[in-house]
Protein backbone atom coordinates (compact mmCIF):
# COMPACT_ATOMS: atom_id res chain seq x y z
CA UNK A 1 0.00 0.00 0.00
CA UNK A 2 2.40 2.26 0.37
CA UNK A 3 4.74 1.69 -2.52
CA UNK A 4 1.10 2.07 -4.22
CA UNK A 5 0.49 5.74 -2.70
CA UNK A 6 3.84 6.56 -3.33
CA UNK A 7 3.61 5.65 -6.80
CA UNK A 8 0.01 7.28 -7.43
CA UNK A 9 0.64 10.60 -5.19
CA UNK A 10 2.97 13.78 -5.02
CA UNK A 11 3.46 13.18 -1.31
CA UNK A 12 7.50 14.90 -1.19
CA UNK A 13 5.92 18.14 -1.49
CA UNK A 14 3.37 17.11 1.58
CA UNK A 15 6.01 16.07 3.51
CA UNK A 16 7.29 19.07 3.78
CA UNK A 17 4.20 21.86 4.43
CA UNK A 18 3.00 19.54 7.05
CA UNK A 19 6.54 19.41 9.04
CA UNK A 20 6.66 22.83 8.70
CA UNK A 21 3.29 23.89 9.43
CA UNK A 22 4.19 21.66 12.97
CA UNK A 23 7.69 23.90 13.31
CA UNK A 24 5.85 27.28 12.46
CA UNK A 25 3.04 26.24 15.44
CA UNK A 26 5.48 25.81 17.81
CA UNK A 27 7.20 29.29 17.02
CA UNK A 28 3.91 30.99 16.31
CA UNK A 29 2.66 29.71 19.64
CA UNK A 30 5.60 30.18 21.50
CA UNK A 31 5.77 34.57 20.25
CA UNK A 32 2.36 34.40 21.58
CA UNK A 33 3.35 32.96 25.07
CA UNK A 34 5.91 35.77 24.93
CA UNK A 35 3.89 38.76 24.06
CA UNK A 36 0.89 37.16 26.53
CA UNK A 37 3.90 37.37 28.99
CA UNK A 38 4.95 40.95 27.84
CA UNK A 39 1.06 42.21 29.18
CA UNK A 40 1.53 40.25 32.26
CA UNK A 41 5.13 41.40 32.49
CA UNK A 42 5.58 44.40 30.85
CA UNK A 43 9.73 44.38 31.61
CA UNK A 44 9.86 41.63 29.22
CA UNK A 45 10.02 44.48 26.53
CA UNK A 46 13.74 44.96 27.67
CA UNK A 47 13.04 48.89 26.33
CA UNK A 48 14.13 46.45 22.59
CA UNK A 49 12.26 48.04 20.16
CA UNK A 50 12.47 44.87 17.70
CA UNK A 51 10.72 42.82 20.73
CA UNK A 52 7.87 45.37 21.80
CA UNK A 53 4.26 43.87 22.25
CA UNK A 54 3.41 46.24 19.59
CA UNK A 55 5.88 44.85 17.00
CA UNK A 56 5.63 41.32 18.02
CA UNK A 57 1.88 41.55 17.67
CA UNK A 58 1.78 41.31 14.17
CA UNK A 59 4.88 38.77 14.02
CA UNK A 60 2.59 36.15 16.52
CA UNK A 61 -0.99 36.35 14.05
CA UNK A 62 1.11 36.58 11.01
CA UNK A 63 2.97 33.36 12.12
CA UNK A 64 0.21 31.30 13.11
CA UNK A 65 -2.41 32.54 10.44
CA UNK A 66 -0.52 32.38 7.42
CA UNK A 67 2.60 30.48 8.24
CA UNK A 68 1.27 27.61 10.48
CA UNK A 69 -2.67 27.83 8.99
CA UNK A 70 -0.86 28.41 5.49
CA UNK A 71 1.02 25.47 5.80
CA UNK A 72 -1.64 23.11 7.08
CA UNK A 73 -3.84 23.91 4.27
CA UNK A 74 -1.48 23.53 1.87
CA UNK A 75 -0.44 20.04 2.88
CA UNK A 76 -3.72 18.78 3.57
CA UNK A 77 -5.67 20.34 0.27
CA UNK A 78 -2.63 18.59 -1.62
CA UNK A 79 -2.62 15.24 -0.10
CA UNK A 80 -6.45 14.97 0.26
CA UNK A 81 -7.16 16.51 -3.46
CA UNK A 82 -4.95 13.73 -4.70
CA UNK A 83 -6.74 11.11 -2.94
CA UNK A 84 -10.19 12.07 -3.10
CA UNK A 85 -9.51 12.60 -7.08
CA UNK A 86 -7.39 9.77 -7.74
CA UNK A 87 -4.90 11.30 -9.51
CA UNK A 88 -1.41 12.96 -8.57
CA UNK A 89 -1.26 16.98 -8.64
CA UNK A 90 -1.41 18.97 -11.53
CA UNK A 91 1.71 19.64 -11.14
CA UNK A 92 4.41 18.64 -8.74
CA UNK A 93 6.68 21.36 -9.90
CA UNK A 94 4.54 24.23 -9.28
CA UNK A 95 3.69 22.46 -6.11
CA UNK A 96 7.35 22.92 -5.27
CA UNK A 97 6.74 26.46 -6.47
CA UNK A 98 4.09 26.99 -3.61
CA UNK A 99 5.91 25.32 -0.85
CA UNK A 100 9.55 27.81 -1.80
CA UNK A 101 7.46 30.75 -2.22
CA UNK A 102 5.35 30.77 1.31
CA UNK A 103 7.90 30.01 2.98
CA UNK A 104 10.08 33.05 1.37
CA UNK A 105 6.98 34.98 2.02
CA UNK A 106 7.05 33.44 5.83
CA UNK A 107 10.95 34.98 5.86
CA UNK A 108 9.92 37.97 4.60
CA UNK A 109 7.30 38.64 7.69
CA UNK A 110 9.96 37.57 10.07
CA UNK A 111 12.39 40.44 9.24
CA UNK A 112 9.95 43.34 8.15
CA UNK A 113 7.62 42.96 11.48
CA UNK A 114 10.29 43.34 14.19
CA UNK A 115 11.64 46.28 11.78
CA UNK A 116 8.26 48.06 11.99
CA UNK A 117 7.28 47.82 8.78
CA UNK A 118 4.06 47.43 8.14
CA UNK A 119 0.92 48.73 6.17
CA UNK A 120 -0.68 48.67 9.82
CA UNK A 121 -3.84 46.93 8.71
CA UNK A 122 -4.56 44.37 10.88
CA UNK A 123 -4.11 40.64 9.02
CA UNK A 124 -2.71 42.34 6.62
CA UNK A 125 0.44 43.94 7.56
CA UNK A 126 2.96 42.95 4.84
CA UNK A 127 4.22 45.88 3.01
CA UNK A 128 3.42 45.92 -1.13
CA UNK A 129 6.12 43.86 -2.28
CA UNK A 130 5.28 40.91 0.07
CA UNK A 131 1.57 41.49 -0.81
CA UNK A 132 2.65 40.84 -4.25
CA UNK A 133 4.11 37.67 -3.50
CA UNK A 134 1.78 36.53 -1.92
CA UNK A 135 -1.43 36.97 -4.65
CA UNK A 136 1.65 35.14 -6.80
CA UNK A 137 2.16 32.20 -5.23
CA UNK A 138 -1.69 31.80 -3.58
CA UNK A 139 -2.35 31.94 -7.02
CA UNK A 140 -0.31 28.83 -7.99
CA UNK A 141 -1.57 26.81 -5.17
CA UNK A 142 -5.44 27.90 -6.73
CA UNK A 143 -4.19 26.74 -9.89
CA UNK A 144 -2.27 24.00 -9.29
CA UNK A 145 -5.79 22.51 -6.91
CA UNK A 146 -7.95 23.53 -9.43
CA UNK A 147 -6.30 21.64 -12.47
CA UNK A 148 -6.01 18.65 -10.45
CA UNK A 149 -9.80 18.32 -9.77
CA UNK A 150 -10.07 19.06 -13.71
CA UNK A 151 -7.70 15.95 -14.61
CA UNK A 152 -9.52 13.85 -11.75
CA UNK A 153 -10.58 10.47 -12.82
CA UNK A 154 -13.62 10.47 -10.11
CA UNK A 155 -16.97 11.99 -12.00
CA UNK A 156 -17.69 13.63 -8.39
CA UNK A 157 -15.77 16.39 -6.69
CA UNK A 158 -15.63 15.23 -3.11
CA UNK A 159 -17.19 18.10 -0.27
CA UNK A 160 -14.00 18.98 1.28
CA UNK A 161 -12.88 20.32 -2.09
CA UNK A 162 -15.84 22.75 -2.29
CA UNK A 163 -14.53 24.33 0.81
CA UNK A 164 -10.82 24.59 -0.08
CA UNK A 165 -12.04 25.71 -3.58
CA UNK A 166 -14.24 28.47 -1.87
CA UNK A 167 -11.36 29.75 0.27
CA UNK A 168 -8.72 29.60 -2.53
CA UNK A 169 -11.26 31.90 -4.90
CA UNK A 170 -12.37 34.03 -2.36
CA UNK A 171 -9.14 35.19 -0.68
CA UNK A 172 -7.74 35.38 -3.76
CA UNK A 173 -9.85 38.36 -4.20
CA UNK A 174 -10.09 40.15 -0.83
CA UNK A 175 -6.42 39.73 -0.79
CA UNK A 176 -6.11 41.71 -4.19
CA UNK A 177 -8.83 44.38 -3.67
CA UNK A 178 -7.64 44.93 0.46
CA UNK A 179 -4.06 45.20 -0.73
CA UNK A 180 -4.24 48.04 -2.80
CA UNK A 181 -2.42 50.35 -2.17
CA UNK A 182 0.38 53.26 -3.81
CA UNK A 183 3.71 52.74 -3.15
CA UNK A 184 5.91 55.58 -1.91
CA UNK A 185 9.42 53.55 -1.53
CA UNK A 186 10.34 50.12 -1.47
CA UNK A 187 8.90 49.80 2.22
CA UNK A 188 6.33 52.63 2.38
CA UNK A 189 2.85 52.50 0.18
CA UNK A 190 -0.47 54.16 0.81
CA UNK A 191 -3.62 52.62 1.14
CA UNK A 192 -5.90 53.22 -2.03
CA UNK A 193 -9.16 53.73 -0.14
CA UNK A 194 -9.40 55.98 3.13
CA UNK A 195 -11.27 57.33 5.87
CA UNK A 196 -14.72 54.89 6.57
CA UNK A 197 -14.16 53.44 3.34
CA UNK A 198 -10.46 52.18 4.21
CA UNK A 199 -11.89 50.42 7.64
CA UNK A 200 -14.91 49.19 5.55
CA UNK A 201 -12.97 47.19 3.08
CA UNK A 202 -9.76 46.49 6.02
CA UNK A 203 -12.95 44.52 7.82
CA UNK A 204 -14.71 43.07 4.74
CA UNK A 205 -11.03 41.06 4.33
CA UNK A 206 -10.89 40.51 7.95
CA UNK A 207 -13.56 39.06 8.82
CA UNK A 208 -13.57 36.82 5.35
CA UNK A 209 -9.94 36.16 6.55
CA UNK A 210 -11.90 34.42 9.17
CA UNK A 211 -14.76 33.38 7.74
CA UNK A 212 -12.69 32.02 4.51
CA UNK A 213 -9.29 31.14 5.59
CA UNK A 214 -9.51 29.96 9.54
CA UNK A 215 -13.29 28.45 8.39
CA UNK A 216 -13.75 27.23 5.39
CA UNK A 217 -10.53 25.86 4.65
CA UNK A 218 -10.52 24.29 7.72
CA UNK A 219 -14.28 22.94 7.56
CA UNK A 220 -12.36 21.50 4.07
CA UNK A 221 -9.49 19.65 6.28
CA UNK A 222 -12.56 18.36 8.76
CA UNK A 223 -14.79 17.11 5.81
CA UNK A 224 -11.66 14.87 4.76
CA UNK A 225 -9.76 13.89 7.80
CA UNK A 226 -12.85 13.16 10.19
CA UNK A 227 -14.84 10.52 7.99
CA UNK A 228 -10.93 9.30 7.40
CA UNK A 229 -9.61 8.62 10.76
CA UNK A 230 -13.17 7.53 12.19
CA UNK A 231 -13.40 5.31 8.84
CA UNK A 232 -16.88 6.30 8.06
CA UNK A 233 -19.06 8.05 5.49
CA UNK A 234 -19.70 11.69 6.74
CA UNK A 235 -23.17 11.79 8.64
CA UNK A 236 -25.69 13.40 6.08
CA UNK A 237 -23.95 14.78 2.68
CA UNK A 238 -26.78 16.76 1.55
CA UNK A 239 -26.24 18.83 4.56
CA UNK A 240 -22.54 19.81 3.57
CA UNK A 241 -23.70 20.80 0.19
CA UNK A 242 -26.40 22.98 2.26
CA UNK A 243 -24.51 24.24 4.55
CA UNK A 244 -21.13 25.28 1.76
CA UNK A 245 -23.77 27.39 0.15
CA UNK A 246 -25.01 28.92 3.09
CA UNK A 247 -21.38 29.78 4.69
CA UNK A 248 -20.34 30.95 1.08
CA UNK A 249 -23.20 33.63 0.36
CA UNK A 250 -23.32 34.67 4.15
CA UNK A 251 -20.20 35.19 5.12
CA UNK A 252 -19.44 37.85 3.16
CA UNK A 253 -21.94 40.25 4.54
CA UNK A 254 -20.50 39.94 8.03
CA UNK A 255 -17.83 42.18 8.27
CA UNK A 256 -19.38 45.57 9.45
CA UNK A 257 -19.98 43.49 12.85
CA UNK A 258 -16.53 44.86 13.60
CA UNK A 259 -17.40 48.26 13.04
CA UNK A 260 -20.41 48.89 15.21
CA UNK A 261 -21.12 52.65 16.84
CA UNK A 262 -18.60 54.03 14.35
CA UNK A 263 -18.75 56.53 11.64
CA UNK A 264 -20.07 53.68 9.51
CA UNK A 265 -23.67 54.32 8.82
CA UNK A 266 -25.64 52.45 11.34
CA UNK A 267 -27.77 49.96 8.58
CA UNK A 268 -24.75 48.10 8.07
CA UNK A 269 -23.76 47.11 11.65
CA UNK A 270 -27.71 45.85 11.64
CA UNK A 271 -26.96 44.46 8.58
CA UNK A 272 -23.55 42.67 9.61
CA UNK A 273 -25.36 41.29 13.36
CA UNK A 274 -28.29 40.11 11.83
CA UNK A 275 -26.38 37.91 9.40
CA UNK A 276 -24.03 36.93 11.83
CA UNK A 277 -26.80 35.40 14.00
CA UNK A 278 -28.20 33.75 10.81
CA UNK A 279 -24.90 31.96 10.76
CA UNK A 280 -25.12 30.08 13.92
CA UNK A 281 -27.59 27.78 11.38
CA UNK A 282 -24.79 27.09 8.62
CA UNK A 283 -22.27 26.92 11.42
CA UNK A 284 -23.35 24.11 13.11
CA UNK A 285 -24.75 22.36 10.35
CA UNK A 286 -21.28 21.50 10.33
CA UNK A 287 -20.04 21.17 13.53
CA UNK A 288 -23.26 18.73 14.19
CA UNK A 289 -22.27 17.00 10.52
CA UNK A 290 -18.71 16.46 11.56
CA UNK A 291 -19.59 15.37 14.97
CA UNK A 292 -22.36 12.49 13.69
CA UNK A 293 -20.21 11.35 11.39
CA UNK A 294 -19.19 9.38 14.61
CA UNK A 295 -22.35 7.98 15.10
CA UNK A 296 -22.50 4.08 16.54
CA UNK A 297 -18.54 4.13 16.50
CA UNK A 298 -18.16 7.03 19.49
CA UNK A 299 -15.97 3.90 21.27
CA UNK A 300 -13.32 5.43 18.58
CA UNK A 301 -12.79 8.46 21.11
CA UNK A 302 -11.66 5.62 23.87
CA UNK A 303 -8.18 4.78 21.64
CA UNK A 304 -7.93 6.85 18.88
CA UNK A 305 -6.08 10.20 20.41
CA UNK A 306 -5.95 11.56 16.50
CA UNK A 307 -9.91 11.22 16.68
CA UNK A 308 -10.01 13.41 19.86
CA UNK A 309 -8.20 15.82 18.34
CA UNK A 310 -10.85 16.54 15.55
CA UNK A 311 -14.25 15.83 17.46
CA UNK A 312 -12.81 18.50 20.40
CA UNK A 313 -12.22 20.61 17.47
CA UNK A 314 -15.29 20.47 16.57
CA UNK A 315 -16.81 21.37 20.08
CA UNK A 316 -14.74 24.40 19.68
CA UNK A 317 -16.18 25.42 16.83
CA UNK A 318 -19.50 24.81 17.87
CA UNK A 319 -18.96 26.98 20.51
CA UNK A 320 -16.68 29.95 18.95
CA UNK A 321 -19.70 30.44 16.04
CA UNK A 322 -22.42 30.58 19.01
CA UNK A 323 -20.61 33.38 20.85
CA UNK A 324 -19.86 34.98 17.60
CA UNK A 325 -23.06 35.77 16.72
CA UNK A 326 -23.93 36.95 19.95
CA UNK A 327 -21.50 39.28 20.15
CA UNK A 328 -22.55 40.71 17.13
CA UNK A 329 -25.43 42.11 18.29
CA UNK A 330 -25.06 45.87 19.19
CA UNK A 331 -26.11 45.92 22.96
CA UNK A 332 -23.17 42.94 23.20
CA UNK A 333 -21.14 44.44 21.51
CA UNK A 334 -21.20 47.87 23.17
CA UNK A 335 -19.77 45.37 26.17
CA UNK A 336 -17.57 43.44 24.06
CA UNK A 337 -16.10 45.57 21.96
CA UNK A 338 -12.21 46.47 23.07
CA UNK A 339 -12.05 44.21 25.54
CA UNK A 340 -10.16 40.76 26.17
CA UNK A 341 -13.30 39.09 25.76
CA UNK A 342 -12.51 39.41 21.81
CA UNK A 343 -9.34 37.98 22.37
CA UNK A 344 -10.53 35.31 24.39
CA UNK A 345 -13.38 34.23 21.30
CA UNK A 346 -10.67 34.64 18.64
CA UNK A 347 -8.58 31.74 21.30
CA UNK A 348 -11.05 29.59 20.85
CA UNK A 349 -11.93 29.60 17.58
CA UNK A 350 -7.82 29.88 17.14
CA UNK A 351 -6.59 26.96 19.50
CA UNK A 352 -9.65 25.08 19.91
CA UNK A 353 -11.22 24.56 16.05
CA UNK A 354 -8.38 25.75 14.11
CA UNK A 355 -5.00 24.37 15.57
CA UNK A 356 -6.59 21.66 16.84
CA UNK A 357 -8.24 20.11 13.82
CA UNK A 358 -4.61 21.59 11.98
CA UNK A 359 -3.15 19.22 14.57
CA UNK A 360 -5.35 16.39 14.07
CA UNK A 361 -4.90 16.55 10.21
CA UNK A 362 -0.88 16.40 10.57
CA UNK A 363 -0.92 13.62 12.73
CA UNK A 364 -2.93 11.94 10.30
CA UNK A 365 -0.86 12.60 7.21
CA UNK A 366 2.37 12.02 8.89
CA UNK A 367 1.83 8.43 8.93
CA UNK A 368 0.52 8.52 5.62
CA UNK A 369 3.61 10.10 4.22
CA UNK A 370 6.36 8.68 6.00
CA UNK A 371 5.01 5.53 6.21
CA UNK A 372 5.78 4.36 9.77
CA UNK A 373 3.11 4.95 12.98
CA UNK A 374 4.10 7.74 15.17
CA UNK A 375 7.01 7.24 17.49
CA UNK A 376 4.79 7.50 20.42
CA UNK A 377 0.57 7.52 20.83
CA UNK A 378 0.99 8.27 24.39
CA UNK A 379 2.52 11.43 23.49
CA UNK A 380 0.05 12.27 21.30
CA UNK A 381 -2.21 11.55 24.12
CA UNK A 382 -0.44 14.41 26.26
CA UNK A 383 -1.16 16.90 23.17
CA UNK A 384 -4.65 16.40 22.87
CA UNK A 385 -4.91 17.25 26.98
CA UNK A 386 -2.20 19.70 27.30
CA UNK A 387 -3.47 21.36 24.38
CA UNK A 388 -7.40 21.03 25.73
CA UNK A 389 -6.14 22.46 29.64
CA UNK A 390 -4.10 25.20 27.50
CA UNK A 391 -7.38 26.58 25.54
CA UNK A 392 -9.58 26.43 28.51
CA UNK A 393 -7.14 28.50 30.88
CA UNK A 394 -6.96 31.03 28.25
CA UNK A 395 -10.40 31.95 27.46
CA UNK A 396 -11.84 31.52 30.58
CA UNK A 397 -9.12 34.19 31.89
CA UNK A 398 -10.20 36.11 29.18
CA UNK A 399 -13.95 36.08 29.53
CA UNK A 400 -13.25 37.39 32.77
CA UNK A 401 -10.84 39.89 32.16
CA UNK A 402 -12.81 41.42 29.16
CA UNK A 403 -16.43 41.05 31.43
CA UNK A 404 -14.78 42.96 33.93
CA UNK A 405 -13.17 45.73 31.64
CA UNK A 406 -16.65 46.25 29.79
CA UNK A 407 -17.97 46.60 33.22
CA UNK A 408 -15.65 49.08 35.23
CA UNK A 409 -15.27 51.32 31.80
CA UNK A 410 -18.80 51.95 31.87
CA UNK A 411 -19.57 51.69 35.48
CA UNK A 412 -20.23 55.29 36.94
CA UNK A 413 -21.40 56.98 40.03
CA UNK A 414 -24.46 59.22 40.90
CA UNK A 415 -22.55 62.13 39.62
CA UNK A 416 -22.15 60.69 36.32
CA UNK A 417 -18.62 60.52 37.07
CA UNK A 418 -16.55 57.33 36.00
CA UNK A 419 -16.33 54.77 38.62
CA UNK A 420 -12.90 53.37 37.47
CA UNK A 421 -9.74 55.05 35.95
CA UNK A 422 -8.36 53.31 32.89
CA UNK A 423 -5.10 52.64 34.84
CA UNK A 424 -7.26 50.88 37.30
CA UNK A 425 -8.66 48.68 35.06
CA UNK A 426 -5.33 47.54 33.86
CA UNK A 427 -4.31 47.23 36.98
CA UNK A 428 -7.47 44.65 38.14
CA UNK A 429 -6.18 42.49 34.47
CA UNK A 430 -3.08 41.50 35.96
CA UNK A 431 -3.99 38.23 37.56
CA UNK A 432 -6.17 37.26 34.11
CA UNK A 433 -2.93 38.36 32.26
CA UNK A 434 -0.47 35.83 34.11
CA UNK A 435 -3.59 33.60 34.07
CA UNK A 436 -3.20 33.34 30.14
CA UNK A 437 0.71 33.38 29.61
CA UNK A 438 0.30 30.09 31.71
CA UNK A 439 -2.59 28.90 29.68
CA UNK A 440 -0.27 29.60 26.90
CA UNK A 441 2.41 27.81 28.07
CA UNK A 442 0.67 24.65 28.67
CA UNK A 443 -0.94 24.69 25.24
CA UNK A 444 3.24 25.49 23.95
CA UNK A 445 4.43 22.21 26.00
CA UNK A 446 1.93 20.13 23.91
CA UNK A 447 3.12 21.37 20.72
CA UNK A 448 6.87 20.94 21.77
CA UNK A 449 5.59 17.19 22.30
CA UNK A 450 4.31 16.58 18.62
CA UNK A 451 7.86 18.32 17.01
CA UNK A 452 9.71 16.02 19.03
CA UNK A 453 7.32 13.66 18.39
CA UNK A 454 7.30 14.48 14.48
CA UNK A 455 11.47 14.73 14.57
CA UNK A 456 11.85 11.06 15.92
CA UNK A 457 8.98 9.81 13.57
CA UNK A 458 10.99 11.39 10.75
CA UNK A 459 13.90 9.52 11.94
CA UNK A 460 12.35 6.29 12.57
CA UNK A 461 10.92 6.53 8.49
CA UNK A 462 14.32 7.07 7.57
CA UNK A 463 16.05 4.90 9.54
CA UNK A 464 14.05 2.22 8.40
CA UNK A 465 14.73 3.53 4.69
CA UNK A 466 10.50 3.89 4.57
CA UNK A 467 10.20 6.23 1.87
CA UNK A 468 13.00 5.30 -0.15
CA UNK A 469 11.51 1.29 0.01
CA UNK A 470 8.39 2.90 -1.18
CA UNK A 471 9.71 4.42 -3.93
CA UNK A 472 12.23 1.69 -4.68
CA UNK A 473 9.41 -0.71 -4.73
CA UNK A 474 6.82 2.04 -7.30
CA UNK A 475 10.15 1.73 -9.75
CA UNK A 476 10.20 -2.25 -9.66
CA UNK A 477 6.90 -2.35 -9.92
CA UNK A 478 6.68 -0.29 -13.18
CA UNK A 479 9.54 -1.38 -14.96
C1 LIG B 1 0.21 29.43 22.99
C2 LIG B 1 -0.75 29.88 22.31
C3 LIG B 1 -1.11 31.33 22.11
C4 LIG B 1 -0.94 32.41 22.95
C5 LIG B 1 -0.36 32.43 24.35
C6 LIG B 1 -1.46 33.58 22.27
C7 LIG B 1 -1.43 34.86 22.77
C8 LIG B 1 -1.90 35.99 22.12
C9 LIG B 1 -1.86 37.33 22.64
C10 LIG B 1 -1.27 37.74 23.96
C11 LIG B 1 -2.44 38.14 21.72
C12 LIG B 1 -2.61 39.65 21.81
C13 LIG B 1 -3.89 40.00 22.48
C14 LIG B 1 -4.09 41.48 22.64
O1 LIG B 1 -3.78 42.26 21.74
O2 LIG B 1 -4.57 41.89 23.72
C15 LIG B 1 -2.88 37.32 20.63
C16 LIG B 1 -3.56 37.76 19.51
C17 LIG B 1 -4.02 36.95 18.51
N1 LIG B 1 -3.77 35.59 18.35
FE1 LIG B 1 -2.88 34.38 19.69
N2 LIG B 1 -1.95 33.18 21.05
C18 LIG B 1 -1.74 31.81 20.91
C19 LIG B 1 -2.06 31.03 19.82
C20 LIG B 1 -2.74 31.46 18.71
C21 LIG B 1 -3.11 30.64 17.59
C22 LIG B 1 -2.77 29.16 17.42
C23 LIG B 1 -3.79 31.44 16.71
C24 LIG B 1 -4.42 31.13 15.37
C25 LIG B 1 -4.53 29.97 14.80
C26 LIG B 1 -3.83 32.78 17.30
C27 LIG B 1 -4.42 33.88 16.71
C28 LIG B 1 -4.42 35.17 17.22
C29 LIG B 1 -5.13 36.28 16.62
C30 LIG B 1 -6.00 36.23 15.36
C31 LIG B 1 -4.89 37.40 17.44
C32 LIG B 1 -5.44 38.82 17.27
C33 LIG B 1 -6.66 38.94 18.16
C34 LIG B 1 -7.44 40.23 18.09
O3 LIG B 1 -7.06 41.13 17.35
O4 LIG B 1 -8.45 40.36 18.80
N3 LIG B 1 -3.17 32.76 18.49
N4 LIG B 1 -2.53 36.01 20.89
C1 LIG C 1 -20.61 32.58 12.81
C2 LIG C 1 -19.39 32.71 13.21
C3 LIG C 1 -18.78 33.93 13.84
C4 LIG C 1 -19.27 35.19 14.05
C5 LIG C 1 -20.64 35.74 13.67
C6 LIG C 1 -18.23 35.95 14.69
C7 LIG C 1 -18.37 37.26 15.15
C8 LIG C 1 -17.38 38.02 15.70
C9 LIG C 1 -17.53 39.30 16.34
C10 LIG C 1 -18.85 40.02 16.56
C11 LIG C 1 -16.31 39.74 16.71
C12 LIG C 1 -15.97 41.01 17.50
C13 LIG C 1 -15.88 42.20 16.66
C14 LIG C 1 -15.49 43.41 17.49
O1 LIG C 1 -16.16 43.75 18.43
O2 LIG C 1 -14.46 44.01 17.15
C15 LIG C 1 -15.37 38.75 16.26
C16 LIG C 1 -14.01 38.86 16.37
C17 LIG C 1 -13.14 37.91 15.85
N1 LIG C 1 -13.45 36.62 15.50
FE1 LIG C 1 -15.29 35.86 15.29
N2 LIG C 1 -17.12 35.18 14.85
C18 LIG C 1 -17.41 33.93 14.34
C19 LIG C 1 -16.58 32.83 14.33
C20 LIG C 1 -15.21 32.91 14.46
C21 LIG C 1 -14.30 31.79 14.28
C22 LIG C 1 -14.69 30.34 13.98
C23 LIG C 1 -13.07 32.31 14.40
C24 LIG C 1 -11.82 31.46 14.23
C25 LIG C 1 -10.71 31.64 14.53
C26 LIG C 1 -13.19 33.75 14.66
C27 LIG C 1 -12.15 34.66 14.76
C28 LIG C 1 -12.30 35.99 15.09
C29 LIG C 1 -11.20 36.92 15.12
C30 LIG C 1 -9.75 36.65 14.72
C31 LIG C 1 -11.73 38.14 15.62
C32 LIG C 1 -10.96 39.38 16.02
C33 LIG C 1 -10.84 40.37 14.98
C34 LIG C 1 -10.04 41.55 15.47
O3 LIG C 1 -10.61 42.45 16.08
O4 LIG C 1 -8.83 41.54 15.24
N3 LIG C 1 -14.50 34.07 14.72
N4 LIG C 1 -16.05 37.69 15.68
Amino acid sequence: MDAVAEQKYDLGVVRWFTVMAAVYLLVGAFVGVYIASELAWPVLNFDIPYITFGRLRPLHTNAVIFAFGGCVLMASAFYSVQRTCGVKLWSNKLAWFTFWGWNLIIVSAVITLPLGLTQGKEYAELEWPIDIAIAVVWLSYTINFIMTIAIRKSSHIYVSNWFFLGMMIMITYLHVVNSLAIPVGMFKSYSIFSGVQDAMIQWWWGHNAVGFYLTAGFLGIMYYFVPKQAGRPVYSYRLSVIHFWALMFGYVWLGAHHLQYTALPDWTGSLGAAISLAMIIPSWGGAVNGMMTLSGAWDKLRTDYVLRFLIMSLAFYAMSTFEGPVMSIKTVNALSHYTDWTVGHVHSGALGWVAMVGIGAIYHMMTRVFHVQMWSTSLINAHFWTATIGTVIYIVAMWVSGIMQGLMWRAYDEYGTLAYTFAESVESMHPYYAMRAIGGMVFLSGVALMVINIIMTVIQSSAQGSVQQARTATAAASA
